[in-house]
């Protein structure tokens, strides 16, 4: 029977016939799987090429807010940013952040639903409890309770109020206050200040860290969204770490960091070699959870006169260790805190005392 091999096949045909066929069509199916296959991949690729991965999905509810949105064109730079987001595939968009109830202080109605302007850590408690969490207890949540000190007489009173609203508030945050239907106070927001005061009781804002809409984990990790604050002479973490090796080499490879990789992807000494402030202060490792406090990993506080020893001092110390030793042997980690307490030391003891008015030791005399 070889002759009829060749021959086109038709329905009632040859027995034998009828298996070269299936042959034949398992491999147009195949080839027919694989031209789809690669078609997705493609696809894909060109998607996340437009820089977001996924295709955003838009409720009809929020299709309303962004098409009027785009037609009188309010804030369309916010919209695209947002297209971008983590959020816009898993279609959380405009309502689920910006929709309130009834009773909030900042509610107003807008266009038939009840929105409002601010979206604070509470609104994003829904979803993210235990980052929220963690920030509520952290510093940075308490970071505008500086309003009786010393600083900020001089500040809003010596130098007059605007100093307060385009100087420490910056930084420090607002008491956001709410006008007649839902409008925020020119003088009170925009604001992004870490410790901001919300009208609905929460603390601080994420978006001091999170840029909005595209609220991206790679931009959280560059140094700058902490140098933001962490500048200038009173607190210069930022310039010391670009004058650090540390500084010097995540310059000379931004390009390996995998900024973008999830927090499971994005280990120090495995995934990436050079670390920035969030892995020190808060990504995961190995063996440590990301954490939203950023006193977690820290022992002291140089900020008083006289620096002083957290409580617990000895976890969190051992929280750092753990860090550096994701890239360092023991050794050298241990014989830096060995440096770095005794030059808090020496400070405390040449300085700080005396200047706070206690004796000044013999021993340095
Ligand atoms: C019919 C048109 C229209 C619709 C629908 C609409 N908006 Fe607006 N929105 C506007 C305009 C215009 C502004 C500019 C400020 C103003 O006039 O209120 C605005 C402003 C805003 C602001 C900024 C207010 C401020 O104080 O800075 C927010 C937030 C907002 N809209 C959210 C939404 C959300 C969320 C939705 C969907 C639930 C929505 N909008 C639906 C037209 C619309
Ligand atoms: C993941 C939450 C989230 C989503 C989703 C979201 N927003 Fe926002 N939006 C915020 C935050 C946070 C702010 C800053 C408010 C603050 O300071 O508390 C903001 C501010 C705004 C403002 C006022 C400030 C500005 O830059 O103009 C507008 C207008 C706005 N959003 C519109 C929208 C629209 C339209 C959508 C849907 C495409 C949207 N938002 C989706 C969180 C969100
Ligand atoms: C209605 C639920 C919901 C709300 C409200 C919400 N988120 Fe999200 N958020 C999600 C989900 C779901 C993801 C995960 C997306 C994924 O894994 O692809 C996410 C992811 C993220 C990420 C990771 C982004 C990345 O680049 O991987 C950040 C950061 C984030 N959200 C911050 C916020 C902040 C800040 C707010 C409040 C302003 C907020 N979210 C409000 C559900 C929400
Ligand atoms: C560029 C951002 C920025 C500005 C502007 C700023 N601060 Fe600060 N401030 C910080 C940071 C960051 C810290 C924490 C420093 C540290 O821990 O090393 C801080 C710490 C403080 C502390 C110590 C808090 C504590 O818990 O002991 C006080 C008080 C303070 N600032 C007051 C002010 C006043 C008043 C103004 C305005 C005149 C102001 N700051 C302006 C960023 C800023
Ligand atoms: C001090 C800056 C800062 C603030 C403020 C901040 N974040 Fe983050 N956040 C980060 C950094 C940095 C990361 C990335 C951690 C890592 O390396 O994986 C992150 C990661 C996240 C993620 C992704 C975690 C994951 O599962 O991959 C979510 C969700 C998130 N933040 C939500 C929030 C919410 C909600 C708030 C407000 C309550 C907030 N963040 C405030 C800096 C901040
Ligand atoms: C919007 C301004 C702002 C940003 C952004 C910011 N911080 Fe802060 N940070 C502050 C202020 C203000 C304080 C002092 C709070 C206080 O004691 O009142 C502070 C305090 C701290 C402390 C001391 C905490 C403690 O428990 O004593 C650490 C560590 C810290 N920040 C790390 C970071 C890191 C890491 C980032 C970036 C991922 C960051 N901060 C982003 C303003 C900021
Ligand atoms: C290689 C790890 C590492 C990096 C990178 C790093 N830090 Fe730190 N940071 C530390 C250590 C260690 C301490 C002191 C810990 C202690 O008190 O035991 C510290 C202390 C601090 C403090 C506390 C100051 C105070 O007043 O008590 C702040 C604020 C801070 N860092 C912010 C930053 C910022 C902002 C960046 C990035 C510009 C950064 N750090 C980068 C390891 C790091
Ligand atoms: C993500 C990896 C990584 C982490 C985490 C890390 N480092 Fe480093 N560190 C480096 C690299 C890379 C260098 C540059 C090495 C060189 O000079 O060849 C460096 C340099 C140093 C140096 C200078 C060494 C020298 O000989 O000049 C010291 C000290 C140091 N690190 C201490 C620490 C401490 C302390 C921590 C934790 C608080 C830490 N590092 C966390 C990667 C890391």
């Amino acid at each position: 029977m070889e002759e009829t091999r060749g021959e086109p096949s038709t329905p009632g045909g040859h027995p034998q016939n009828g298996k070269s066929n299936f042959t034949r069509y398992m491999i147009g199916g195949l080839c027919l799987v694989l031209f789809l296959a690669l078609t997705a991949v493609g696809y894909v690729q060109v998607e996340e090429r437009r820089g977001g991965g996924l295709r955003p999905f838009v409720s009809a509810e929020n299709k309303r807010c962004i098409d009027c949105h785009v037609a009188k064109d309010v804030a369309i730079g916010g919209i695209n940013d947002w297209k971008l987001s983590a959020h816009a595939p898993k279609g959380i968009g405009c309502v689920e952040c910006h929709k309130a109830e009834r009773g909030d202080a900042d509610a107003y109605e807008h266009e038939g639903t009840l929105v409002s302007t601010l979206v604070t850590p509470k609104d994003c408690m829904r979803c993210h409890e235990k980052e929220a969490q963690e920030f509520a207890k952290s510093h940075h949540a308490k970071a505008a309770q500086f309003i009786g000190s010393l600083d900020n007489f001089l500040g809003n009173v010596v130098e007059g109020p605007e100093v307060g609203t385009t100087g420490c508030a910056g930084c420090h945050g607002s008491v956001v206050k709410v006008m007649e239907k839902g409008k925020l106070h020119p003088a009170t927001w925009p604001n992004s200040g870490i410790g901001r005061v919300n009208p609905d009781g929460s603390k601080g804002t994420c978006s001091a860290c999170h840029a909005r809409h595209s609220f991206s984990v790679a931009q959280a990790r560059q140094p700058e969204s902490c140098g933001r604050c962490h500048m200038g002479p009173d607190h210069p973490q930022i310039e010391a770490y670009y004058e650090s090796k540390h500084g010097v080499m995540f310059t000379a490879n931004k390009e390996k960091m995998k900024l973008n990789h999830p927090k499971e992807k994005w280990l120090p000494g495995k995934d990436y070699l050079f670390p920035t402030c969030a892995t020190c202060h808060m990504s995961a490792t190995g063996s440590q959870e990301v954490t939203h406090d950023v006193g977690d990993r820290i022992s002291w506080t140089l900020r008083p006169v006289i620096s002083t020893r957290l409580e617990n001092y000895e976890t969190r110390r051992k929280a750092m260790t753990q860090v550096c030793s994701s890239c360092h042997s023991g050794e050298i980690v241990e014989r830096f805190f060995t440096q770095l307490d005794s030059g808090v030391t020496l400070y405390n003891e040449k300085f700080g005392k005396p200047a706070n008015g206690q004796d000044y030791p013999d021993a340095l005399r």
